[in-house]
């Protein structure tokens, strides 16, 4: 009998992402492990990795995993204490321990607990997400599976290190924070930003409730020497304590505020459910994404594990250009990707781009194969404590040398789905009238949907996203997101480039209305999502 309860469900690279509900069906969790194993080869004897983000069911899914990997093959499991990994540590042990792939249970910065989300998502020896063929396989098997394989065995203590056995496999529970820590130390200055704590800088870190709170502790509060309470909100809870772990101005709010106050900390941070979101303040100062890319690669030279240099840089077509302007003076690529991290995954392993980013508060670089939330922090703290200057000090200088890249992105979350079609297909066809068309003071210079050919495996992703272009340099994009769960969800996406100083201090929405009004001239955003403002406005 097909048990699949995936009809219809096509897999993406963030996995199986679903209620809480839905896992607990009878056999659900089971046969999604055994179609991931059915679609692999050779992995007889090898190692996997396990660990989640610790939202309400990781335990209770690992003790399954354990038992149908035991009874598939596997040699040896590598599990994090108490079933914790965050993605990018999960990554860095996948790497480090020439894994055979992993097992990543997470459904990002989605809220958990019992009536949440959870989700399950499947790494290869590189430590990054699946590619779409083996993603396209899994989603193959799960339609036709009629059976699993299960070890008897009884569960497991998570709690204690060391190693134990389930069925033929031996199961090791590591410590989830001391790979990922000791790859931390090897790339930053850590001699130096203990110094920069001790001198009495004050930072605050808001782990949300989840999986960063142990390893912000470990690393920054014990490692580093941030003093005590630098990390807030830094236990996991299974339903994050009932708030949404993600890392933006709206939902991290209680930072936000102790950032806001005129006594408030020199830097501040936050990141999401599974660790790999960044965001990044200084003393009521918000850092864009964007921004933040291109500071870090301006500054590379700065941190010991990118003193060599960068080999490229590599930013999905949406973020800002403010990235370019730096390899452009670096003298190096910047590569433009579509939406979404795994489009980074082939120019890192062939070592064309050492940093990459999104504006969705994702940033990382070749030490894993993930966006990585804490390592974007130790970047930042590891330029402050070199320089010696405030947040908002060195974002202005970098203005005034590249200058400014102002930025905005619009959201409309959970509208109607055909509407929001209707509208990007109306866009779409007013296309061909609007080349050359002169609004205000700027001409449209270009207007496409974003097709992406990748440089490695010259494999073609099209309709990434509607772009207007200006003589200017300034841009409006248009996009439906791949990842809401209810309805769509329409993102905006404005930039306007300001060589001149003197008017690089201007709020960005004030810089940016003639664009947000053009955006409503031409797709009549209002009228499509019954809208009269976005939901969310970073
Ligand atoms: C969003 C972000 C995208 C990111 C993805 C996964 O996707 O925009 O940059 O890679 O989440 O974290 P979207 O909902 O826009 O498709
Ligand atoms: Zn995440």
């Amino acid at each position: 009998m097909n048990t699949s309860p995936f009809k219809g469900q096509k897999l993406g690279t963030s996995g199986l992402r679903k209620k809480v509900t839905e896992f607990q069906q009878p056999h659900y969790l089971e046969n999604f492990t055994q179609s991931i194993f059915n679609s692999l080869d050779k992995f007889q004897g090898k190692t996997l990795v396990i660990g989640g983000d610790g939202r309400y069911y990781n335990k209770t899914a690992i003790q399954t995993i354990l038992k149908i990997a035991a009874a598939n093959g596997f040699g040896r499991a590598l599990v994090g204490q108490n079933g914790l990994l965050s993605t990018p540590a999960a990554s860095a042990v996948i790497r480090k321990h020439k894994a055979f792939g992993g097992i990543i249970l997470s459904a990002s910065h989605n809220p958990g607990g019992p009536d949440g989300d959870f989700g399950i998502k499947y790494n290869i020896s590189n430590g990054g997400p699946a590619p779409e063929k083996v993603t396209d396989a899994i989603y193959e098997h799960s339609q036709k599976i009629t059976e699993y394989h299960r070890t008897d065995a009884p569960d497991i203590d998570l709690s204690q290190l060391g190693k134990t056995q389930v069925g033929e496999m031996t199961v090791e529970i590591i410590d989830p924070v001391a790979d990922y820590a000791e790859l931390m130390e090897q790339l930053f200055d850590f001699e130096k930003i203990k110094a920069l704590f001790q001198s009495g800088f004050t930072m605050r870190f808001d782990a949300m409730h989840a999986i960063t709170g142990p390893y912000a502790k470990v690393i920054l509060e014990d490692k580093l020497a941030a003093p005590a309470g630098s990390v807030m909100n830094g236990v996991p809870l299974e339903d994050f304590g009932g708030g949404h772990p993600d890392p933006n101005l709206t939902y991290a709010s209680d930072l936000v505020d102790a950032m806001s106050d005129m006594n408030a900390p020199k830097f501040g941070a936050a990141s999401d459910g599974d660790g790999d979101r960044n965001m990044i303040l200084g003393q009521r100062f918000f850092v864009t994404p964007s921004d933040s890319l291109a500071i870090l690669a301006a500054n590379a030279h700065l941190v010991p594990g990118y003193k060599g240099g960068l080999a490229g840089i590599a930013r999905s077509m949406p973020t800002s250009a403010a990235a370019d302007r730096v390899a452009e003076a670096l003298g190096i690529n910047c590569f433009e990707t579509p939406t979404g991290w795994k489009f980074f995954g082939n120019l890192l392993d062939a070592d064309k781009v050492t940093l990459c980013g999104e504006e969705s508060f994702g940033t990382g670089s070749n030490h894993v194969r993930e966006k990585d939330g804490l390592w974007a922090v130790l970047f930042w703290l590891n330029i402050l404590a070199v320089r010696q200057e405030s947040v908002a000090k060195i974002v202005a200088e970098h203005w005034a040398k590249y200058g400014r890249n102002f930025y905005s992105r619009h959201d409309y979350e959970g509208v109607d789905a055909q509407q929001a079609q209707a509208l990007m297909e109306k866009l779409s066809n007013k296309f061909s009238q609007l080349k050359g068309q002169i609004f205000g003071a700027d001409i449209v210079d270009y207007c496409d949907d974003f097709s992406y050919t990748d440089p490695i495996d010259k494999s073609i992703s099209k309709n990434q996203g509607l772009r207007i272009g200006f003589d200017d340099d300034s841009r409006i994009v248009f996009r439906l997101s791949g990842t809401g769960t209810e309805g769509a969800t329409l993102r905006v996406y404005f930039e306007l480039f300001e060589a001149d100083v003197a008017k690089q201090n201007i709020d960005a929405q004030i810089v940016l209305a003639d664009l947000i009004n053009l955006a409503e001239e031409l797709a009549e955003i209002k009228k499509y999502t019954g809208r009269e403002k976005p939901s969310v406005i970073t």
